[in-house]
């Protein structure tokens, strides 16, 4: 059942190009356009839409907080990203004015529902992106669009991570093509991309057994910080999040810029910083962060483009990602974060598949 592979969740990140190449082609039409032709939308649709609220949980949410940039940048309606469980006690300002996308793989989280609910109850349109059909969630929402990741067995999610990515991606774009909001030529150009993922992913799998060595220095850690901006800072959240259910090392992401407000405190030599720069408008900064913990003794593991000639002077060493559009970079670059986690798990003897105190479907408050 776990295709000669250890575990389902090596198994699963090694899935990813499969689940990517089968959510994406659902969604394309010939000329490269996004055809959600089963969401009935017009190019009307949003015009009583001054608001868009996404609302999920753990790593889900992640995804929402990429998705924002996606939306906003293609759609021009601004985006609020929320954790399902604090979404729906604090009296939300929802109105029949927002549309509400709950993301969710299981489509079973119970907080995750409840929001969804309460969004309802307070009139907002709803869209729900699951992996899974006729779940509590996909029957509750008005919409529903579908990951084609595939039964994910290990609690730690990868593929349905990815496949959220692409989903929301396309989903923006979609928004985007019905507003005008976007360019075709730029739709054909990024979905282009899309298609060619499966193979740029094979590429960065291949940093597998580089990725176990690093693992291999870090298992003695007991703070890992991650860090990023824009986009990245998002991943950051994710790659922190990966880390600490499977490896039990505290592990946090910081926006990069934020460091010197408080955290930079904590830099010492022993705690190791894995920093993402894969977006082009603040790469300059992203050095200088790195530089700014190379400072204080940190080692630095940088994740950057493989034609990027200067990640490699700041850090101490960095894996490489080929060179993709920004937006598409994400997806990309949390594969060897998601690698590392597995393996820093497995060399601390953890059962990487079932970490400690947690369920894969959490259907309780
Ligand atoms: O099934 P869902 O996507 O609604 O699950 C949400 C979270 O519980 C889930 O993503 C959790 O954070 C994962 N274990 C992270 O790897």
């Amino acid at each position: 059942e776990k295709g000669g592979y250890p575990h389902f969740m090596l198994k699963e990140i090694y899935e990813q190009p499969k689940a990517i190449h089968d959510t994406v082609q659902i969604y394309l039409n010939k000329d490269g356009s996004v055809n959600f032709k089963d969401l009935g939308w017009t190019e009307d649709c949003f015009d009583d839409i001054d608001h868009i609220l996404i609302t999920a949980c753990g790593t889900a949410y992640h995804a929402g907080l990429v998705a924002k940039h996606y939306i906003e940048r293609f759609v021009r309606i601004p985006v609020s990203v929320e954790i399902a469980s604090e979404y729906r006690y604090s009296n939300p300002l929802t109105t029949s004015k927002t549309l509400c996308i709950v993301v969710s793989q299981s489509g079973e989280t119970i907080d995750t529902l409840a929001a969804l609910k309460e969004a309802k109850r307070l009139g907002a349109k709803s869209l729900a992106v699951t992996n899974s059909i006729s779940s509590s969630i996909a029957r509750e929402s008005d919409n529903v669009i579908y990951t084609m990741a595939g039964p994910e067995i290990a609690v730690a999610s990868t593929k349905a991570y990815t496949t959220q990515l692409v989903a929301l991606l396309l989903l923006a774009l979609y928004m985007g093509q019905l507003r005008k909001t976007v360019k075709p030529e730029l739709v054909k150009e990024i979905t282009d991309a899309l298609k060619d993922l499966p193979k740029q992913i094979e590429k960065v799998l291949k940093e597998n057994d580089y990725m176990a060595e690093v693992a291999e220095r870090l298992i003695k850690a007991h703070d890992i910080f991650y860090l990023g901006r824009s986009i990245d800072y998002a991943i950051a959240m994710e790659g922190a999040l990966k880390l600490k259910e499977v490896s039990y090392i505290h592990a946090e992401a910081y926006a990069a810029g934020e460091l010197k407000h408080g955290t930079l405190a904590l830099i010492t030599e022993d705690t190791p910083v894995i920093a993402v720069a894969t977006q082009d408008n603040v790469s300059s900064k992203m050095y200088s962060n790195i530089e700014e913990v190379r400072a204080r003794g940190a080692e630095v593991l940088g994740i950057g483009y493989e034609d990027d000639a200067e990640i490699g002077k700041y850090t101490t060493e960095t894996v490489r990602i080929p060179r993709v559009d920004p937006f598409i970079a994400p997806i990309l670059s949390v594969i060897p974060m998601q690698l590392l986690a597995y393996y820093t798990s497995i060399k601390r003897g953890n059962n990487v598949d079932k970490p400690r105190n947690l369920a894969k479907s959490v259907t309780v408050e």
